[in-house]
């Protein structure tokens, strides 16, 4: 079974651009979860650019479906995580001024502090997944520091595909399957996300070492054209397409 989390930040990011109630990123989570979503996920970023603080209250209050509370190892993040206990927590590389999650955590390179960060977030029963590109050496850091899930990135594999590099999109592919394989050997659950499209996932959803894709800024697009849960249920309908 390969789940799909919806990824809500965008619905956010609409609001935000005018200062209104709406659209509102719980009622897109509801949508979402009416369509056959097995997830929410939704970004709470140092900036606030999109989730709010009052966004994640209400979804702990109101949501169903499991939340993937994606953060920066910041110790305010940290509070607040240790204040709802999601259901899981990602960890996520953050920079002020970048437009979108570029690149993975460094886990292999502040090993000792991922270490104590994620520590009393799995004692307060958070499933705790590490947001990394497909590396060896990020994978086995991950796995020693005790981390529940990778979750691996696959922007670069979807840029590559978009600006038509095909032969580095395939590279990189393959480089997506040996560390899906890695980690699954290594006792991580796999999941994986960032950029896919229609186009894109099907060729990810086919690694059998997936549990679960993170996916939002293409669905939130699709659905101006399609409406948030026919986007949903085309994006589920190309997963199990790829599975079968
Ligand atoms: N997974 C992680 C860890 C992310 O940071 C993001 C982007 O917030 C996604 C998945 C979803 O990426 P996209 O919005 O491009 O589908």
């Amino acid at each position: 079974m390969l789940r799909l989390g919806v990824n809500i930040d965008h619905v956010a990011t609409i609001r935000n651009a005018r200062g209104t109630p709406w659209p509102d990123p719980v009622r897109a989570a509801k949508l979402a979860e009416e369509a056959g979503a097995d997830g929410i996920t939704a970004h709470l970023r140092e900036d606030r650019r999109h989730i709010s603080d009052g966004d994640i209250d209400r979804l702990m209050e109101s949501l169903h479906l499991p939340l993937n509370l994606e953060m920066a190892a910041t110790a305010e993040m940290q509070a607040i995580a240790l204040r709802h206990r999601p259901h899981a927590v990602c960890i996520v590389p953050e920079k002020r001024e970048e437009r979108t999650t570029e690149g993975g955590l460094d886990v292999a390179g502040n090993e000792a502090f991922l270490a104590d960060f994620i520590a009393p977030l799995r004692e307060a029963g958070c499933r705790v997944s590490l947001f990394i590109g497909h590396e060896q050496d990020q994978i086995e850091a991950a796995a020693r520091i005790g981390a529940a899930v990778v979750e691996l990135h696959t922007g670069a594999y979807c840029d590559f595909d978009t600006e038509g590099r095909l032969a580095e999109r395939d590279l990189e592919l393959e480089a997506l399957r040996r560390g899906a394989a890695q980690a699954h050997l290594l006792g991580l659950e796999v999941h994986a996300g960032h950029g896919l499209t229609f186009d894109t996932v099907g060729p990810i959803a086919a690694i059998s070492e997936l549990r679960e894709l993170n996916i939002g800024h293409f669905l939130i697009a699709e659905s101006v054209f399609l409406g948030l849960g026919p986007a949903i249920r085309e994006m589920r309908r190309n997963m199990d397409a790829a599975r079968a």
